[in-house]
């Protein structure tokens, strides 16, 4: 099968700036992206770099984007990218700085990664037992589900919150977070929801479920995200603007089955919403102030019970 690449290439020593090349090249029909790029770069173009190691889905250096989506180019078929675009582009992952052609500089993905603090914090109160601690069968969904990850960094530089706010943890890391809020053998599960809380943490997910969707691992960081959410709710921890949003929006939906757009700035943002003062005159001046007292919905009896019903199965 001939194949036709478009590669980003970018050597930041002698380019200005990068550019794409393209190549064309012989392929047996199963062959995956990273066999074809190893064939490039041996028969066309020795100057090609990337990262590799294991060739398996296991080691997750091979990530790159492939016709503008994150993935593993170990995993990816030739044949599944061209069936579906006809051709196959290759570009660096997105948001890390461009060290050389797909090479990225990692370290910034690490410094999420390292503040959620990924290791085991026993209580320090807590004698140590005889033997070893054992995982609490209850949790080993949660353990083993994050324990899939293989910091591939393909979720995190594929979020669309990340895009737009540098500063948010990101998916990855918040999956891995959640592995040790999860983790009974852990005892500073308070002190993580806390910090995970925090501006630019879980409260700042979109959930567009970008993450889940890349993940060649099928870790599903959302879900991971959503729980520890869930966890620092019921526990109490809701300084995070996030949360205090979520909150007004379920009550103002349980009150009246409407979204009260004149009172959700207050609720969330506090004595903030005075900042807002110069953006909420132009929209009142242009008739976009909604009235902040809202009739009921006609069917309240079904709103009722659709939060009675959630109730039921929390
Ligand atoms: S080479 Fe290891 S994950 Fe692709």
């Amino acid at each position: 099968m001939l194949v036709s690449f478009k590669i980003q290439k970018f050597n930041p020593e002698v380019d200005a700036k990068p550019y794409y090349r393209d190549y064309e090249i012989e392929l047996p029909e199963r062959a995956t992206v990273l066999e074809s790029i190893i064939a490039i770069k041996e028969e066309i173009d020795g100057t090609l770099s990337f990262r590799c190691s294991c060739r398996s889905a296991i080691c997750g250096s091979c990530a790159m984007r492939i016709n503008r989506c994150a993935k593993l180019a170990c995993k990816a078929r030739v044949a599944d990218e061209v069936n579906r675009h006809g051709s196959i582009l290759i570009e660096p992952l997105q948001k890390l700085k461009v060290i050389k052609d797909l090479v990225v500089d990692m370290d910034p993905f690490w410094r999420m990664i390292e503040k959620v603090k990924p290791y085991l914090m026993p209580d320090p109160n807590e004698a140590a037992p005889e033997r070893e601690r054992l995982v609490d069968p209850s949790t080993t969904e949660d353990v083993i589900r994050n324990s899939l990850c293989i910091l591939c960094a393909c979720c995190h530089t594929d979020c669309n919150v990340a895009e737009l706010e540098p500063g948010f943890v990101g998916p990855a890391a918040l999956a891995k977070g959640q592995r040790y809020v999860a983790d009974t053998r852990d005892g500073a599960t308070d002190e993580r929801l806390k910090s995970l809380s925090e501006p630019h943490g879980l409260w700042e997910c979109a959930r567009c479920f970008a993450c889940t969707q890349v993940c060649p691992k099928g870790v599903d960081p959302r879900e991971s995200i959503r729980r520890i959410g869930h966890l620092a709710y019921e526990r109490g921890i809701r300084s995070d603007e996030g949360i205090k949003h979520a909150q007004a929006f379920l009550d103002s939906v349980k009150a009246s089955g409407r979204l009260n757009e004149a009172t959700l700035p207050l609720k969330t943002k506090g004595l903030g919403v005075v900042g807002m003062t110069p953006m909420a005159l132009q929209m009142f001046l242009k008739g976009k102030v909604p009235f902040p007292i809202q009739r009921p919905v006609p069917d309240m009896e079904e709103i009722r019970k659709i939060f009675e019903l959630t109730e039921k199965q929390r």
